[in-house]
């Protein structure tokens, strides 16, 4: 648990600081280019992303190919001690491609072809698009692979996005045919007797679409995760010419704060390093402590992939973002708090997008390091040095791990499921909402938490959450069953164990796989409207030792014990008196479950009772204010604890007794330190005193 991690690269084991750098669109400024250098060096960047969508500048037109100027940009790096990740330019293509080779273009759900433009417009199963690709991925190796400045691959730009054209259309055939072998077992999966939906050959399959097919779950469910494979499978096509020329050179691909359309756990093994853009919408309210909570979950998330191995923060933004609703600027201190939030959590990386902010086009008010003015005397550009320089203190950190002894599942085909199911509350089922909801409970008492696939392995935690878990594929509900008979305590929520991996419900009773483990059985389940509010009573003297009423919504079951016991009643309504919060004992462990969707402040108390019933490591065990939290990465002697200001006022934080010295200063610091508006402290302490 507590290991280190080599560096990310042997040839620059420090923090990696610096940004997305597109030399491309300055090829006429070559003055603009030198200076770059010089800033740089004054910025603490070590580090650039290049090419990210240099194509046309690459290849101009079809088999012609340009690499004088970048040649010159590695060359000057190489020269100057500034490393690079060099792109794959598949995120957007030159115009002459749309035009000679229309197919390379995606086509819609409604099965209209796109035009050229945007990016990430690409068909990813078209033959001419993947050999187009593949030729640039060659000859892109052959001739930098080797190069001083590359440090590894940065493989094109946050995939996402799905394609139905006729090459798709015969690639999901061939995908269902893989899966299923014959059409019965296909039929069974979807239930294709429901409206006559019975299909007779594998040619009458099609993509869904809002004209056509679009209500059969299963179906759905397997497009989706066809899209994540052939994706995945164009990521391989990427990576394989790559590899023929250095096999050292580690890949990644940028990826989105849980976005939906791929199921991230299937890039895990594909990639030597998960990357990740960060681009929190900072100073809505007062206290942004929600939001980073949510960052901090994503954080998780991406370093679980690879099963707790650092990270990077591959895009953040310096200063604000111009593509969301309101750009607000990065209030004092935010800059240093949002990128250590990052580093706490177990990125080993900061880096922007982008370095030099574009002239024209649709991000041409983006934060960059460089701004239009052009020189080094501005805000942002001191926020960025400063920051450069801290990390520069920090090198000890890169490699450390993060210890949790709790994990909060999010899966994502769970996650499909139950968006797509037509159920109890349409009007919002708030999935994800729901998985922070209790995430955020852990982190504001500083515990850390690995975010997980229902597929991992429980074992290592003494903590497994699983909100709504709707979807409980083959062998989860017995590897929970193992995990709590073993000791391990297990949180489950009204709406889990509902369906199996085809979104076909369990017969005989809910939840399904893990009714025995949580000893109730869930016999109806309703959707509230916004309005309606029901609650739970603590029973008194109730084994978790809570108190009072919460306020519940949304969601609620009517359940049944069977072996377990009611820790709290429902409030109101027919449900009164009825269980609304249980556990059950199982061999040597606990199995709660929620029947109702509480409302805050309900997951303060209760993981406050659980974290202490479980015996789960806080990072400090101290009071921390709500909106303030605690986050450890060790190398298992020494422990680097982050505390992370996000309450939008200054507050005074006492520790517990412990010895502490500040990590970026060596100084040793008082047991009450205080933390200002948007401030963060790292410190360092013997582990396991
Ligand atoms: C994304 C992209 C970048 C840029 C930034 C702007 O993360 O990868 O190319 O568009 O957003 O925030
Ligand atoms: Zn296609």
């Amino acid at each position: 648990m507590s290991k280190k991690y080599p560096p990310i690269s042997g040839k620059l084991p420090v923090f990696m600081h610096g940004a997305d750098y597109n030399p491309d669109q300055w090829l006429d400024s070559p003055e603009v280019l030198e200076e770059d250098i010089r800033l740089m060096k004054l910025a603490h960047c070590n580090v650039m992303a290049v090419g990210i969508f240099a194509w046309s500048a690459i290849e101009p037109e079809e088999g012609r190919f340009e690499f004088g100027w970048l040649d010159a940009v590695l060359d000057r790096f190489a020269a100057n001690g500034i490393y690079a990740w060099l792109a794959t330019p598949s995120g957007a293509r030159p115009a002459w491609m749309s035009e000679t080779y229309p197919e390379v273009l995606r086509v819609g759900g409604n099965r209209v072809r796109n035009l050229h433009g945007a990016r990430h417009n690409h068909c990813f199963t078209s033959p001419v698009y993947r050999e187009k690709v593949a030729i640039m991925n060659r000859k892109l190796a052959e001739r930098y692979a080797n190069h001083p400045a590359i440090i590894g691959w940065h493989i094109s730009n946050e995939y996402g996005g799905e394609c139905h054209c006729d090459y798709c259309q015969d690639a999901f055939r061939g995908w269902l045919q893989r899966k299923y072998g014959s059409m019965e077992a296909l039929n069974k999966a979807w239930w294709a007797t429901f409206w006559s939906h019975t299909y007779t050959s594998w040619s009458q399959v099609e993509s869904p679409s809002p004209q056509g097919e679009n209500g059969v779950h299963g179906m759905n469910l397997d497009w989706k995760r066809f899209v994540t494979d052939q994706t995945v499978d164009f990521c391989k096509a990427e990576i394989a010419p790559l590899r023929e020329y250095n096999k050292e050179l580690p890949v990644t691909a940028n990826m989105m704060d849980l976005f939906e359309g791929l199921d991230y756990w299937k890039f895990a093994d594909v990639l030597d390093v998960i990357s990740w853009d960060a681009y929190p919408t900072w100073h809505e309210h007062g206290d942004d402590g929600k939001l980073a909570a949510w960052f901090s979950m994503n954080h998780d998330i991406f370093r679980s992939l690879k099963g707790g191995q650092p990270f990077m923060l591959m895009e953040s933004t310096p200063s604000l973002t111009n593509w969301q609703g309101v750009s607000k600027l990065k209030r004092p201190g935010m800059h240093k708090l949002s990128s250590l939030q990052a580093v706490a959590h177990g990125s080993d990386t900061v880096q922007y997008f982008q370095w030099r902010k574009s002239r024209g086009s649709s991000e041409k008010f983006h934060g960059a390091v460089v701004d239009h003015v052009g020189h080094e005397h501005t805000r942002v550009f001191r926020d960025v040095a400063e920051l450069g320089e801290t990390l520069g203190k920090l090198s000890d950190v890169i490699g450390t791990s993060v210890p949790a002894e709790a994990a909060v599942i999010f899966d994502w085909e769970n996650r499909w499921a139950v968006k797509d199911a037509q159920g109890p509350r349409n009007m919002g089922i708030h999935y994800e909402e729901t998985v922070l909801q209790h995430y955020r409970a852990l982190w504001e008492q500083g515990v850390p938490v690995d975010v997980v696939s229902m597929d991992a392995d429980f074992s290592k935690y003494k903590l497994v959450v699983a909100p709504m878990l709707y979807m409980v594929r083959p062998g989860v509900g017995e590897r929970i069953e193992a995990f709590v008979s073993n000791g391990g305590t297990f949180v489950g929520t009204y709406w889990s164990g509902v369906v199996d991996e085809n979104d076909l419900c369990y017969l005989g009773g809910f939840p399904g796989p893990l009714r025995k483990t949580l000893g109730i059985w869930a016999e109806e389940a309703e959707g509230l409207y916004n309005h309606d509010r029901n609650g739970i009573s603590l029973v008194e003297g109730n084994a978790l030792g809570m108190s009072g009423t919460f306020e519940s919504h949304e969601l609620c079951e009517l359940v049944h014990l069977e072996g377990a016991e009611a820790l709290g009643a429902y409030t109101d309504d027919f449900y009164a008196g009825r269980p609304a919060l249980t556990v059950n004992k199982l061999g040597d462990g606990r199995a709660y479950y929620l029947a109702t969707r509480a409302r805050e402040p309900f997951y303060d108390a209760f993981y406050g009772a659980i974290v202490a019933e479980a015996g789960v490591a806080r990072v400090v065990e101290a009071e921390l204010p709500a909106g303030v939290t605690a986050q450890l990465r060790t190398d298992g002697e020494r422990d680097y604890v982050f505390l992370l200001n996000f309450s939008g006022r200054e507050q005074a934080v006492t520790l517990d007794g412990r010895d502490y010295s500040d990590a970026v200063t060596g100084e040793k610091v008082d047991d009450t330190i205080t933390i200002a508006t948007n401030g963060v402290k790292v410190l360092r302490r013997t582990r396991g005193e």
